[in-house]
């Protein structure tokens, strides 16, 4: 994949990245505190790898191996937003607070006897994980295009590439089942339910691990609203309408809608509404929570 001019190749390591390219005049705090949460959220990969082989166990080994390697580039985007991170702030250690998110996030699908799909069916278990890929090679991408630090702009351009590389590996996925295809309105139910999923508190609480030191967690104790709109808030900061309008046209195509059809257009309109209410950038939004 292209990203900017620059091809970025799957099986990249973090010894391939230009650290001393680090320009620290360039760093925003608001972008490290985004970024920081990012690393967390990827690094968390591991728990997603056991719950999808247990989805996939019958699959066979070529997909089962794949879902092992996409595991594994999950955990290394980790690796290095988390370096990153350090970089730009040396109070941050990424394996610290990512041993308190773990400690803390353990939603039910993760337990070791789940063997079903949370979304019902393998298919629907595809097409959530194309929209999470779709999220995250539209979030990659908008942070490539906002930040100036050049270290930041690679990793991004990086990691940007290899999920869109996800998201062609699960659209193939999906389509290899052999179950029967779901109906349309069913397809646009599992997307539309991940793409606005909210009993999910997997970034605030990553927002708050990441942003809040161990010694200042008894004075400011996780607050999932306020943590899910800073959040958002620091996403809406990267976002630019045409990442979200990328985001949806690559969500259509997983539901079987023209991805430059009317739904797509209003999915993208309804999409960017609702993200601007959660970040609180609405007149009509939620009210500021206190931290
Ligand atoms: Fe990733
Ligand atoms: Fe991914």
């Amino acid at each position: 994949m292209t990203t900017g001019g620059t091809v970025y190749k799957q099986g990249w390591t973090l010894d391939d990245v230009q650290w001393s390219k680090f320009d620290r005049s360039r760093v925003e705090p608001w972008m490290v505190a985004a970024i920081k949460a990012a690393a967390l959220v990827e690094f968390n990969a591991p728990d997603y790898v056991r719950y999808l082989k247990r989805v996939f166990k019958d699959a066979g080994p070529v997909t089962l191996d794949a879902i092992e390697q996409w595991g594994c580039e999950e955990s290394q985007h980790g690796r290095a937003l988390g370096r990153w991170a350090e970089l730009a702030d040396p109070d941050f250690k990424l394996d610290e607070a990512f041993a308190r998110f773990r400690a803390g996030y353990k939603p039910a699908h993760f337990a070791e006897t789940e063997t079903i799909s949370i979304r019902g069916s393998r298919r629907g278990e595809m097409i959530a994980r194309c929209v999470v890929e779709s999220g995250t090679s539209s979030y990659y991408t908008a942070i490539k295009d906002s930040t100036e630090e050049p270290v930041l702009k690679e990793i991004a351009g990086r990691i940007a590439a290899d999920e869109f590389r996800h998201y062609k590996l699960f659209y193939e996925t999906l389509n290899e089942q052999d179950e029967p295809d779901l109906p349309f309105w069913k397809k646009l139910m599992v997307a539309v339910g991940r793409v606005t999923e909210s009993d999910d508190d997997e970034l605030a609480y990553a927002y708050y691990c990441a942003n809040v030191s161990a010694a200042d967690m008894a004075t400011k104790p996780y607050k999932r609203a306020y943590y899910s709109q800073v959040a958002t808030q620091a996403g809406m900061r990267i976002y630019r309408r045409n990442h979200i309008n990328k985001l949806v046209q690559m969500v259509a195509k997983v539901v079987g809608a023209e991805p430059h059809g009317w739904l797509s257009t209003l999915g993208g309109a309804l999409l960017w509404r609702m993200l601007r209410l959660r970040s609180g950038r609405e007149p009509s939004a939620i009210t500021p929570v206190a931290a």
